[in-house]
């Protein structure tokens, strides 16, 4: 049995009897005239199923006597697919997902409705997540709108929670698949860091950076941070178009995505290649913060209960070098959170405020320290597994001592 249909098996043992869910893939959203956007499959439709493909639909219905799985993909389309290639077919999605009943999109209709009419479903689970009021719907919710008109007794239910806590806990695959994106991030990052001192622009590091991942195969889990002295206290500086100074600290925040998972990583280091002992001192408080928070990090903690460790640190080395007098005054160079999950969605599921680490869970470790009057930002981020006894650093391997940077830099 593989992952996908493993966690189907997981999750028809929690649905009540008499009930379906139905998660929609998605499709490319309306840029301009006849262009979209690219194509991002729902993550949790590809988490049930492994198929990554525009409008496909799965269905899973649970009723006394049986339980079934179908999944309807686009229906073959000869002249278009003279445009835009080949669909995937009936054969290689049932061999991906390990669903035995796949059929194209035009039975959906007839399929969902016999099973409210004939066998006897009264509750849909759809994926409605939302993060505001004003996000773009998921192809769960206008669906929900017509269905509810259409069925007024049948009782619909979010399913995104259920998906959302098992996703939470990585199977030893996904930690691979995380793993692999490390391994292509530290890559980019090296030729990136090899080229700094020859670079005088910002998106020249970019570039650099992401030639790496193209050539591997990958693609940038999220808007590349390249931020040269000041701009590095804005936390989220993505034009990357200014010029390099010979005494500036260069953050940068990146990640590889390959194959629906990513990697979420940061350092910071000297344009010049050498760190000044002002830069080194604090650049050290940040580096101690972090290797605190490690030490921190088991079953039974809470994100919040990580955060206090920087913080505490913070106040304790700030008073001794005199940037602040007291306590509240950090949050005048500390203003973000030390840690979020990461998986499939670089900022993944799991609930920052609540939530109690198990082991399985992948997350950031990534204390910042930002001094705008001397145009000092620095962030150093770690992705990191929980283990039952505490945790491992899957991107130890990409250096971030001050001797080690300097060293990559200066020696290759
Ligand atoms: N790259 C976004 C973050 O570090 O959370
Ligand atoms: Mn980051
Ligand atoms: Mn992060």
């Amino acid at each position: 049995m593989n992952e996908f249909k493993l966690r189907r098996e997981q999750l028809l043992a929690e649905l009540p009897l008499n009930s379906m869910v139905v998660l929609f893939a998605g499709k490319g959203v309306k840029r301009s005239a006849d262009a979209d956007y690219p194509f991002a499959v729902n993550h949790n439709f590809a988490y049930l199923t492994g198929i990554d493909e525009p409008e496909a639909v799965l269905m899973i219905v649970k009723i006394r006597h049986r339980t079934t799985a179908t999944l309807f993909i686009r229906d073959i389309d000869l002249a278009l697919q003279k445009w835009n290639g080949k669909y995937i077919s009936i054969d290689e999605t049932k061999k991906i997902s390990e669903i035995d009943s796949v059929t194209y999109l035009s039975a959906f209709e007839s399929t969902f409705v016999s099973q409210l009419t004939r066998a006897g479903v009264n509750r849909l689970y759809l994926d409605l997540e939302r993060l505001n009021l004003t996000d773009r719907p998921l192809a769960g919710e206008p669906f929900a709108k017509k269905i509810k008109e259409a069925y007024p007794a049948l009782t619909l239910e979010n399913i995104y929670p259920m998906i959302a806590t098992m996703r939470t806990v990585k199977s030893d695959v996904e930690v691979e698949k995380i793993e692999n994106c490390i391994s292509v991030t530290k890559s980019a990052f090296e030729r990136m860091v090899r080229n700094a001192r020859n670079s005088n622009f910002e998106y020249e590091l970019q570039a650099e950076f992401e030639y790496e991942l193209k050539r591997i195969g990958a693609a940038p889990a999220f808007e590349m941070i390249v931020a040269g002295g000041g701009r590095s206290t804005v936390l989220h500086y993505v034009e990357n178009n200014d010029a390099l100074s010979e005494d500036e600290l260069v953050l940068c925040d990146m990640g590889a995505s390959v194959a629906l998972y990513n990697s979420d990583i940061s350092r910071t280091f000297p344009k010049s290649g050498k760190f000044t002992d002002r830069q080194k001192l604090l650049y050290n408080i940040v580096l101690e913060a972090m290797e605190a928070v490690f030490e921190k990090i088991k079953p039974g903690v809470m994100l919040k209960e990580l955060n206090d460790v920087v913080v505490n640190l913070y106040e304790k080395r700030l008073k001794e070098i005199g940037l602040i007098k007291e306590r509240s005054e950090i949050s005048n160079y500390y203003y973000h959170g030390v840690s979020h999950f990461l998986g499939m969605d670089v900022h993944d599921v799991g609930q920052i405020e609540n939530m109690v680490l198990v082991a399985g869970n992948v997350i950031t470790v990534e204390p910042g320290l930002y001094v705008e009057a001397e145009s000092i930002g620095i962030r150093i981020e770690d992705d990191v597994l929980v283990t039952e006894d505490g945790y491992r650093n899957l991107s130890e391997s990409i250096v971030k001592t001050v001797e080690k940077i300097e060293a990559l830099m200066n020696n290759g």
